[in-house]
């Protein structure tokens, strides 16, 4: 059930209608009065290597309302990871859209690689299996391709044209690269080789805790990676997005890359922000 203290929130902000779940599961709508121009609500949610977060967002401003989180059961079944999925989204209202940032590669829905996921997810329809355990609209989309439209409506690459690489950096890399604002889906930089290893097992900072690399040893790695991704793209900006990024102070002044660097400003939610603008875009 949701407190009244979450109604005066939206009624606070505008929203011109929500909808309302009765303690019987029954679903309502209520008209509320309009106090502000009309905002755009959907559900993003980002699977993580240990999180499954989500979050009520507005996309019109990328503002996030209401979030939830639960572990993420990686190697778990497709069941179990479903299960988990609407363990998150079932505390918020019903009938939103979900958008669903996934670490995979993502073709209209369907997974096509699983780096660090059970293999069994490769060739499933994940939009429309959540779609159906969530009984919402489900848009599917590789969680670094979401972190990328969050940052680049909302954050760090709003209005930068040219060619925009942006790097997460987690359990592995994810990566998303934008050409005058139009996302490039699927770019998996992560896995480009750089020297005798993929980029992501050089520095992921995943690696630097199973290797107990210290700070400038994983930054010459992050270094590497950068000089290579550079090399092939040539982008004006890159930016830096994911938990390791909340300690610039530790590597940023560090790092060394011959386009711009920034970190992302929605840091740790970029994918949420992303995910759920991606259910006004349509398939990646
Ligand atoms: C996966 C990508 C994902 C990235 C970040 C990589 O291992 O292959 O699809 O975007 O990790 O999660």
């Amino acid at each position: 059930m949701l407190s009244v203290e979450f109604y005066d929130r939206l009624q606070f902000t505008g929203y011109y209608s929500l909808v309302r779940e009765s303690t019987s599961r029954i679903l309502q709508t209520a008209e509320l009065p309009v106090s502000k121009p009309m905002q755009k609500l959907s559900i993003g949610v980002d699977v993580g290597g240990s999180s499954i977060k989500c979050a009520l967002v507005d996309t019109a401003s990328g503002q996030r309302l209401e979030r939830h989180s639960v572990p993420t059961p990686a190697q778990g079944s497709i069941e179990d990871m479903l299960e988990s999925i609407a363990s998150a989204v079932d505390k918020l209202p019903a009938a939103l859209p979900v958008g669903l940032a996934f670490p995979s590669v993502i073709v209209r829905g369907t997974v096509r690689t699983a780096a660090h996921l059970n293999k069994g997810w490769i060739g499933r329809p994940l939009g429309e299996l959540a779609s159906r355990r969530l009984g919402r609209a489900v848009t599917a989309i590789n969680d670094a391709d979401a972190a990328g439209l969050g940052e680049q409506r909302y954050g760090a690459a709003r209005d930068v044209r040219g060619t925009v690489l942006l790097l997460t950096l987690g359990t592995g890399i994810g990566s998303a690269l934008f050409i005058n604002g139009q996302l490039v889906p699927n770019t998996e930089l992560g896995h480009l080789r750089v020297g005798d290893r993929e980029a992501e097992e050089r520095a992921a900072p995943r690696i630097k805790v199973e290797r107990d690399l210290s700070w400038d040893a994983w930054t010459d790695e992050l270094n590497l990676v950068l000089r290579e991704m550079h090399a092939l793209l040539w982008p004006d900006l890159v930016i830096l997005c994911g938990g390791i990024t909340e300690e610039p102070e530790n590597f940023f002044s560090k790092l060394r890359c011959e386009a711009e660097l920034r970190i992302g400003t929605l840091r740790a939610e970029a994918g949420i922000a992303g995910a759920a603008l991606a259910t006004t875009l349509g398939d990646t």
